[in-house]
C-alpha cells in the first residue's frame, strides 16, 4: 500500500473510532429517554464503525509505527432527536464527501483493494444515514420509540439491515453468517 492511502486509511481510523464510541454515548442518551429501539440503533451503528475502524487498521499493518492521524469529527451529546439529526448529517457527509473521494483518489493511484474497501464504505455510511432518517421521523411524528425491527450487521462492511440478511451481503457479498445480530 502506498503512504499516502495508508495515511488516508489511519485518518479514517481515527474518524470511525471517534463514531464508535460516539454512538455509544448516543445510544446511552436514548436509553435515558426511555427509547430502547433508538438505543439497540445507535449499538447497531457503533458496531458497524468498529468493523470500519478494525477493516481500516488491519489494511495498514505492512506499514505498522507511530502516525499522527487527522480527522474531524461532531463532538455533541444531546436530546436523542438532536443526536439522531447530527448522525444523519455526518452518516451523509461522510458518504459523500469523506469516502467517495478517497474511493476515487485510491482508484486513480491504482490502489484498487483499498478503493473497493473505500466504495464499500461509501455505501454502507449511505445507507446509515437513510436508516437514521428513518428513525429521526418516527420520531419527529409520534414523539415516542419508533418500530425498528430485529438489526442484523455485517462484520466484513458493516452494512446494518434490518430484516433478515439474505445469502450474500448485498454491498460486500459476504456470507449470511457473517451479519451478528444486535441486542
Ligand atoms: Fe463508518
Ligand atoms: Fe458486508
Amino acid at each position: 500500500m502506498k503512504r499516502a492511502t495508508a495515511q488516508s486509511m489511519r485518518n479514517a481510523f481515527g474518524a470511525e473510532c471517534a463514531a464508535h464510541m460516539r454512538y455509544l454515548l448516543f445510544s446511552d442518551q436514548a436509553a435515558f429517554e426511555n427509547f430502547p429501539n433508538i438505543a439497540r440503533l445507535f449499538r447497531a451503528l457503533a458496531f458497524s464503525e468498529k468493523v470500519h475502524a478494525s477493516s481500516h487498521y488491519r489494511q495498514t499493518k505492512e506499514l505498522l509505527g507511530e502516525y499522527c492521524v487527522n480527522f474531524s469529527a461532531p463532538f455533541i451529546l444531546n436530546r436523542t432527536v438532536d443526536n439522531l439529526t447530527k448522525a444523519f448529517e455526518s452518516e451523509k457527509e461522510e458518504s459523500e464527501e469523506y469516502y467517495q473521494p478517497l474511493a476515487a483518489g485510491a482508484r486513480s493511484q491504482g490502489e484498487m483493494h483499498a478503493a473497493q474497501s473505500f466504495e464499500w464504505l461509501a455505501q454502507v455510511e449511505k445507507a446509515h444515514s437513510d436508516m437514521v432518517r428513518r428513525a429521526l421521523d418516527a420520531l419527529e411524528h409520534a414523539a415516542e420509540d419508533p418500530e425498528i425491527g430485529e438489526l442484523y450487521v455485517c462484520d466484513i462492511c458493516g452494512l446494518v439491515m434490518e430484516e433478515k440478511p439474505p445469502e450474500n451481503c448485498p454491498v460486500c457479498r459476504a456470507k449470511q453468517f457473517r451479519f451478528r445480530l444486535i441486542e
